[in-house]
């Protein structure tokens, strides 16, 4: 069989940034904790009219008008900040698209390892008819309750990765580690729109699954590790990805030095943690910094809470560098920064509603939530 992979690779994120000095000055806390403790130097803040479905869809549009839609039978949304319990996020982002009917759509959600259940399950359907194409969006909103622990950690962004046979950007090897335990680390129940989180059990359930899905991924015949050259793992906050490298250098008594990881570590420190999309926004991050990795392989680590975790490689294809420098990627300066009452403000209004209203327009990304019309959601493209 030939190789699957990812095609095409796009990064979205939202309209506003917070600097977390401002919100250390705010919290009486020294902004070294944000910057060094947790890695993270600003964060993405949604619009009013922003949200899961509109970040995800401008990231595809624009992976969309390189690639064309021929062949794409699948879009699978991956997401934990879905906009409705029925209705999948990615029927909006079909139609703003402008998709064919047909078209597979479905949302897929365990925490934040949804995008890569949805890049497994893409592979699988190209496995079997190697002609069609899968979309997957991951995209999510994280957003904590306000003064908590994690709100420092928050963020928002989506990536739009086409999954298809010879691709040109990765080869997804086959072997995958893979580990579920059933864990209190993180949940949003139903009546809540901000998530329950034992922060400090999900950092230990994190790096416990890790060597979990390493131990398996090893005992199926997967890569030594001195045959793994990049390193992008989940990151909630940059901080995480460290600790999960030292602990795989620990168990694996390997010398896999930080340098590793750096180059995937540089846009989630802008942008803060984008859940399902946080990975692939990692592998972004390195595909567009690192122009030496054709033939090199990367080792991947997704890491779900309550939890689901998955090990596994990809293998980067010749001519990468020069697809990812053509297609360009965001300009994380272009964010409009946000002063602390602003943030607290748009944090307090921006919880789940179903009442009939319109949004303000705010963003200048490519779509928009406009509002509640007869209790349905309503999406439009901005210009
Ligand atoms: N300068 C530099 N570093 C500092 C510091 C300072 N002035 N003050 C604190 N730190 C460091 C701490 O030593 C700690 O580092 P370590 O983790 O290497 O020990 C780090 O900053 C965080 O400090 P801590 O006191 O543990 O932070 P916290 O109790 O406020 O919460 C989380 C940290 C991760 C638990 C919290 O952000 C959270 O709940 N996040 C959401 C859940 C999450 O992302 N989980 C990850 C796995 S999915």
């Amino acid at each position: 069989m030939s190789a699957i992979g990812i095609h095409d690779i796009h990064a979205a994120t939202a309209h506003h940034v917070l600097d977390l000095d401002l919100l250390a000055a705010h919290r009486d806390v020294d902004p070294a904790k944000y910057r060094l403790g947790l890695g993270q130097d600003r964060m993405s803040v949604p619009a009013p009219d922003e949200d899961a479905v509109t970040m995800g869809a401008s990231a595809a549009a624009a992976l969309l008008r390189r690639t064309g839609t021929d062949g794409i039978r699948a879009l699978l949304f991956a997401t934990e900040s879905g906009v409705d319990q029925s209705k999948a996020a990615g029927v909006y982002a079909h139609r703003l698209l402008g998709l064919p009917p047909q078209v597979r759509t479905a949302e897929l959600k365990q925490a934040c390892y949804g995008g890569t259940a949805a890049l497994q399950t893409a592979i699988g359907l190209v496995a079997r008819n190697p002609d069609d194409r899968v979309l997957v969006i991951a995209s999510d909103v994280a957003r904590y309750a306000l003064d908590s622990p994690g709100e420092p950690t928050q963020g928002a962004g989506a990536v739009a990765m086409l999954v298809s046979a010879d691709p040109a950007l990765v080869e997804i090897e086959p072997v995958s580690g893979l580990s579920t335990a059933d864990v209190d680390d993180f949940w949003r129940p139903n009546d809540r729109d901000v998530p329950v989180v034992d922060g400090r059990l999900s950092v230990d359930a994190y790096l416990d699954a890790l060597t979990s899905a390493w131990d398996d991924f090893r005992a199926r015949g997967g890569a030594d590790v001195s045959r793994i050259d990049r390193f992008v793992h989940h990151q909630p906050y940059t901080k995480m990805a460290r600790k999960a490298h030292a602990r795989l250098a620990e168990h694996t008594g390997a010398g896999i030095g930080a340098d590793l990881i750096e180059d995937g570590l540089a846009d989630n420190r802008q942008i803060g943690n984008s859940y399902t999309a946080s990975l692939y926004l990692g592998l972004c991050s390195l595909l567009r910094r690192d122009d030496s990795l054709a033939g090199k392989r990367i080792g991947l680590f997704s890491y779900g809470s309550g939890s689901v975790s998955e090990f596994f490689t990809g293998v980067v294809r010749p001519g990468y560098a020069d697809a990812m420098r053509a297609a360009g990627g965001m300009d994380l300066d272009a964010r409009a920064p946000l002063d602390l009452d602003a943030y607290r403000a748009l944090h307090a209004s921006s919880g789940a509603r179903s009442d009939d209203a319109e949004t303000p327009r705010v963003t200048t990304a490519p779509f928009r939530f406009a509002g509640v019309r007869g209790r349905a959601r309503v999406y439009e493209a901005t210009a």
